[in-house]
């Protein structure tokens, strides 16, 4: 069964169709999306998160329209992702960052807080739980590193904390944006391996993950889909996708 799917997604700055008519679906898998420079990938990720509204088509999740919703909206529904370039506070401390990916879920309100202390500082207790157990998963001297600021934290680490604040709400479908950008081979391999875990939680997420290491795509994919400005031009398995002569003429040009 499809977790997301969008229709003809299309968005134009002024006269540029960064996506065009873009027919894309995932079901409970981990699908590749892969292109040249601006052909439209964090594009495509900040239509479906909806950070930008499309132009045209449809983005239909677990069945339902959510074409037009806002960013928090989709959050809250079960679309959760990560940046190209890091988006973590710096001048907050891992645990705080941690706790701002169980804001949309956060039950009780600034009255609560006044006038039943005890119910939030219970619901915050099970959060930072909940919190230091998802690094402690990804890597056990980040608990200890909790209340150090994000400035004091090493790259690959805060890699595994953007994750980590993206999966912490428990979303349906993750999208990842170059995640192992600026890493060495080393700590991408670790990435890989930390992205693989997450695939082996209790809980099935689905991911869209763009990525221009080859070696990821290969070995973390079901699928890939290729841009090339702004549209689908291919959409199969990682090995059909090294043969296809389109996606070869895209990326090495006529
Ligand atoms: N807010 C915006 N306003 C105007 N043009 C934009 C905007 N966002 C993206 N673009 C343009 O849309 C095109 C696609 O950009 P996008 O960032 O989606 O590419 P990308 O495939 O993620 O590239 P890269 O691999 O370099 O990250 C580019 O030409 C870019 O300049
Ligand atoms: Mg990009």
């Amino acid at each position: 069964m499809k977790v997301m799917q969008t229709e003809s997604l299309t968005i134009n700055f002024g006269g540029l169709k960064a996506v065009d008519e873009v027919d894309f679906a995932i079901a409970d898998e981990v699908v590749g999306l892969l292109g040249p420079n601006g052909s439209g990938k964090t594009t495509f990720l900040n239509l479906v998160s909806g950070i930008y509204q499309p132009t045209s088509g449809k983005i239909i999740f677990q069945q339902e329209d959510i074409t037009g919703s806002g960013a928090h909206v989709i959050r809250g529904k079960g679309i959760a992702r990560t940046f190209q370039t890091n988006r973590l506070c710096l001048n907050l401390s891992v645990i705080d960052n941690m706790l701002l990916g169980l804001y949309s879920q956060k039950e009780s309100t600034w009255w609560q807080a006044i006038l039943q202390p005890k119910r939030c500082r219970k619901e915050l207790r099970q959060n930072i739980e909940k919190c230091l157990l998802l690094l402690e998963h990804f890597n056990p001297d980040l608990v200890e590193k909790a209340y150090d600021p994000i400035t004091s934290i090493a790259l690959i680490d805060r890699r595994r904390i953007e994750i980590a604040r993206a999966i912490v709400g428990d979303p349906k479908l993750l999208l990842l944006d170059e995640p192992t950008a600026g890493l060495n081979s080393e700590e991408t391999t670790q990435i890989i391996n930390d992205i693989g875990k997450i695939r082996q939680g209790d809980q099935q997420i689905c991911m869209i993950i763009i990525e221009h290491d080859m070696n990821v795509i290969s070995s973390i994919c079901n699928r890939v889909v290729v841009l090339n400005a702004g549209k689908k031009i291919a959409d199969d398995t990682y090995q059909e996708i090294c043969k296809n002569e389109q996606v070869q003429t895209a990326y090495l040009g006529g």
